[in-house]
């Protein structure tokens, strides 16, 4: 597919947004398994750290075929370490490499990463193009509107694609603003206008049809913290409405974190999502503490099947009323 990966995938593109700590192979392959049809991205990882043979790091990019199309997501400021890593990454298999200009993490600013190169504009374009000549593989940028505002927006992403890039992620708030203020899509309406290659807008997308009711002119869209303990946001027909119908799915998270990074460490990983997962469910409170304890894979399914028990029989109860 090479180059043109991104024009020729039927529209609208969805994709999980790329998310340090949560959307790791398991996470990512339990998405997929909601809806095969959509994109996803790793949680984005140092091109030097790569470039050096980090084998933590390097362990960040494993996934499994069943996740293709998978994108990496890489790091940094050197257009040659980019260029490497970028190799790297088209060994093991990758669909695409998209460059993180868009995180605002303070030892990332610092080091000139992330969002800061949108203050530095001509090696931004530098990095894009280093990447997008040095392999077959299409080439993404994820950033934001901007550094305070968003008026360089069109300035950056007419240079993205004049350097190389095959699409552009835009996660519609500024380095300054914090979550809490709603993202703004107009100037990302705008950049399309303005573009030929693919955009694809990102930030406060809550499930599918609220992505589909704000697409507007877009290529597609990208959802992030809404899939955390609720990856049905990518069924169109939404999560199922019973807890007991949910279980499987979940049970499955556990046995794919486990078959790929053993269980002590899987069990540490896993308690956040088990917490997401019956977040809201009445009667999973008093199961909440023993889920952020769990040491085994057997007794996590314990507890769902505890949780799903309890849930039957207040519902036996109530009908008894
Ligand atoms: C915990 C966390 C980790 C994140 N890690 C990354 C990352 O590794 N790479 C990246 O491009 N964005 C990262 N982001 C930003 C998300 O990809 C996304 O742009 C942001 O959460 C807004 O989308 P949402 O409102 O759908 O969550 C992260 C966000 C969160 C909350």
């Amino acid at each position: 597919m090479g180059k043109n990966f991104w024009n020729n995938l039927p529209k609208p593109i969805v994709l999980l947004a790329p998310m340090d700590g949560y959307t790791d192979g398991a996470f990512r392959q339990i998405c997929k398994e909601v809806n095969p049809a959509i994109v996803v991205v790793t949680e984005f990882v140092s091109a030097d750290g790569i470039t050096h043979g980090a084998t933590k790091l390097r362990s960040k990019l494993a996934f499994d075929p069943a996740e293709q199309p998978v994108i990496a997501q890489i790091f940094g400021k050197d257009p040659a370490t980019f260029a490497a890593a970028t190799r790297y990454c088209e060994k093991q298999g990758f669909s695409g490499i998209d460059l993180n200009m868009g995180c605002p993490s303070k030892k990332v600013v610092k080091s000139e990463h992330g969002i800061a190169l949108r203050r530095n504009l001509d090696r931004a374009f530098k990095l894009i193009e280093a990447v997008a000549t040095s392999t077959n593989l299409p080439v993404s940028v994820k950033t934001r509107l901007g550094w305070s505002d968003a008026s360089d927006l069109l300035e950056f992403g007419r240079g993205a694609q004049n350097a190389g890039a095959n699409l552009l992620t835009i996660h519609g708030r500024t380095y300054t603003v914090p979550y809490s203020c709603p993202a703004d899509f107009e100037p990302i309406y705008e950049l399309k206008r303005q573009v030929s290659i693919p955009v694809i807008a990102n930030g406060g997308i809550g499930d599918l049809a609220d992505g589909l009711r704000k697409l507007g002119n877009l290529d597609g869209f990208m959802i992030g913290r809404a899939a955390f303990g609720n990856p049905w946001v990518f069924d169109l027909s939404g999560a199922p409405g019973r807890f007991a119908d949910k279980v499987p799915l979940i049970k499955r998270h556990v046995e794919y974190l486990t078959k790929r990074k053993g269980e002590r460490v899987a069990m540490f990983e896993i308690r956040k999502h088990l917490l997401a997962y019956v977040r809201g469910i009445p009667g999973a409170s008093s199961y909440r503490i023993a889920l952020a304890r769990v040491e085994s894979v057997a007794a996590v399914k314990k507890i769902l099947d505890k949780i799903v028990g309890q849930l039957e029989l207040d519902e036996s109860s109530k009908s008894l009323v």
